[in-house]
Formats: structure tokens, C-alpha cells, sequence
């Protein structure tokens, strides 16, 4: 990731590829987005969360120039909403796909590749790279107009990754995708990452967010209401175990991170998820049974339901 430093106080920061302070948007008698604080470092995979009619996608298109903000400013790679500069650099999944239904796949990609301005002699290589790594390769024949919505919005997503773009924005990804696509996809964005992209990623699916995302932001009413990474928001990863006949000596699992005795479980807290099943197998090696095994830390959907819950108790004192 790039950096840079601030001369006032010589303090590295990570170069921002969102910013935005108070960015508002109202439809007549709707406000769709109140004031969004929003920031997103370059080369990060940022999830963006909200229930339905938080005001996400309307902040999508905002940062997109799609729609003129009411109030408020933002930037994006470092220029102001709407600037075509920054636009060419930036692939876009929207939430409402379709495509055209008479194109093949290849055709809708190499429409997309020419309008985001690829040289030419790069389209072919780009445009099978894209298709192999959305999993359409053999397919790109066929008209879109006859594939399932999965496959389209595998077309869809492959076209945001046309040309590698510095900013890549995805409106619920996975939304007509399997468990299978699904999985897919979190490569997909790994691999788009690892590629140089920063991703902004739209999803209900927060499990899915919670195990790509660096760092999230969850808005309500068109307002964030809470951002960071995993480890500021649900804590230190840990694992706590429920065992028994484990000998007085546990060295090799202090050799796992500092240990505890909490309500008669044995907890490891900082621990990388990853390393739950050494753990378990090295208390076995120990002579302990395991009987329980509990990843405690608290998982992003809970803490989501636990904040909307919250905005509604305020909103129900605020109505009484
Ligand atoms: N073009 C529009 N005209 C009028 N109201 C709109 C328009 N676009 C969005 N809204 C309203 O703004 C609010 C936010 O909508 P938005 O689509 O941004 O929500 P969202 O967070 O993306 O929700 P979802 O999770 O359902 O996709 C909603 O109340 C919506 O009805
Ligand atoms: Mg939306």
C-alpha cells in the first residue's frame, strides 16, 4: 500500500481512495443519504453495510457522479465526485444488472473494454483473463440473454475488472450467486486486491464480509454509525475451549498466545482463527478431550443487530 506522510506532524498515513464529509442526498420529500463521513485506504477491501434503505447504493452512485450530491464533498482517487479522470479508473457492479440480451458474453465485455478506453491490442488478453477468473470461459459465446442471473452477474462482476482499475465498486456482488459462486467471488476480490485494486464492497452477507473485509463501515439512516477494521470492532479473535484431564504443564498451548481460565473455559486470546485446529490438536497431544470449541469472538452480524436494535429503541423513544 502506498503511503504518505503529513509534514505538519510527520505522521504516516495511508493514502485515501474515498473520502467524503457529510455528503448528503434528498429526492423531493426523501433523504436517501442524511451526511456520510466515509473514508477507504487505498489497496483495502472496505465493506459498506447497511439495512435496506440506508442509503448505500445511493452513496455508490454519488461516488460515482451517477447523481449530484444536495450537500457536503467528497473525493475519489484523490479527485472530486463526478471527475472522468477518476471515473476511467474505477470498475462498477451495480446492485440492477443486465445486459444486453443479444450480445454474447465476449461482445459485452469487449463493449465494456472499449468504453472504458483499453488499447485494443490489450482487449483479447484482458477479456479472457476477466472471463477465467469469473469462471465464464467456454461460455463467452453464448448471449447473455439466455444465462441463469448467476452467470450474469459473473459477466457483470467481470466487467468491473476489466483493465485492473485502481477502485473497484461491487453493489451486492453475490447476490444471485450459490454458496459455490460465492466463495468464488471472495477469490475473485482477493485476487483483485492482490492485483493492486481497492475494492468497496456493498453485501448483506456479513459472514462473507467479516472473513474478506480489512475494514467496514455500517450506515444507518444515511449516517455511519460505526467503522474499522474486524479487530476495532468485535475484538481480539480468540478461541475459548471447553476441556478436561488436561495435565498441569500446558506450555505448548502457552506457545499459542497468553492463556486464561474464564468461567471454567480455557481461552487463548489474541489467536488467528487459522490456528483453532492446531490448538485442538495439540491439547489432544496433551491427553485432554475436547468438548466444546468456541471462536469467541463476536461476529459482525451480531454486532449489526445489536446497533439496529439499538437505532430502533431510539427511534421508538424518540416517537413516545
Ligand atoms: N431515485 C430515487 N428517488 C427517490 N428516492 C430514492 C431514489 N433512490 C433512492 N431513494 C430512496 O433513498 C433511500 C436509500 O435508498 P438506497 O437505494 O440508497 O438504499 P440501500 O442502502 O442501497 O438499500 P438496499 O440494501 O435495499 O439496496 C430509500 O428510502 C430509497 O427509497
Ligand atoms: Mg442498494
Amino acid at each position: 500500500m502506498t503511503r504518505f506522510c503529513r509534514t505538519s506532524d510527520n505522521a504516516c498515513m495511508p493514502n485515501l481512495a474515498i473520502e467524503t464529509h457529510g455528503l448528503r442526498k434528498v429526492y423531493k420529500s426523501t433523504v436517501a443519504l442524511d451526511a456520510l463521513d466515509l473514508e477507504v485506504r487505498e489497496g483495502e477491501v472496505f465493506g459498506f453495510l447497511g439495512p435496506n434503505g440506508a442509503g448505500k447504493t445511493t452513496s455508490v452512485k454519488l461516488l460515482l457522479g451517477l447523481t449530484r450530491p444536495t450537500a457536503g464533498a467528497g473525493s475519489v482517487l484523490g479527485k472530486p465526485l463526478g471527475d472522468r479522470d477518476a471515473r476511467a479508473r474505477i470498475g462498477y457492479l451495480p446492485e440492477l444488472f443486465r445486459y444486453q440480451a443479444w450480445l454474447s458474453a465476449r461482445e459485452v465485455l469487449a463493449l465494456h473494454a472499449a468504453l472504458a478506453g483499453l488499447p485494443s491490442a490489450r482487449r483479447h488478453a484482458e477479456i479472457d483473463r476477466v472471463l477465467e477468473a469469473v469462471g465464464l470461459t467456454g461460455r463467452d459465446s453464448e448471449r447473455t440473454g439466455g444465462f441463469s442471473k448467476g452467470m450474469q452477474q459473473r459477466l457483470g462482476l467481470g466487467a468491473a475488472l476489466l483493465g485492473d482499475p485502481s477502485l473497484v465498486i461491487l453493489d451486492e456482488p453475490t447476490s444471485a450467486l450459490d454458496p459455490v459462486g460465492r466463495d468464488d467471488v471472495r477469490g475473485i476480490i482477493r485476487e483483485a486486491q492482490a492485483r493492486g485494486s481497492t475494492v468497496l464492497l456493498n453485501s448483506h452477507l456479513l459472514g462473507e464480509v467479516e472473513r474478506l473485509c480489512d475494514r467496514v463501515a455500517i450506515v444507518f439512516k444515511g449516517r455511519v454509525v460505526a467503522a474499522g477494521s474486524m479487530t476495532e470492532l468485535l475484538g481480539q479473535p480468540s478461541v475459548r475451549l471447553q476441556v478436561s484431564e488436561l495435565p498441569a504443564d500446558r506450555s505448548t498451548l502457552a506457545a499459542f498466545g497468553p492463556l486464561a481460565d474464564e468461567d471454567g473455559w480455557l481461552v487463548i486470546r489474541p489467536l488467528d482463527p487459522a490456528r483453532i485446529p492446531d490448538v485442538v490438536a495439540a491439547v489432544v497431544a496433551l491427553g485432554g478431550r475436547v468438548h466444546a470449541v468456541d471462536p469467541g469472538r463476536r461476529s459482525l452480524e451480531d454486532l449489526f443487530l445489536t446497533l439496529a436494535r439499538g437505532q430502533d429503541a431510539v427511534l421508538d423513544e424518540v416517537a413516545a
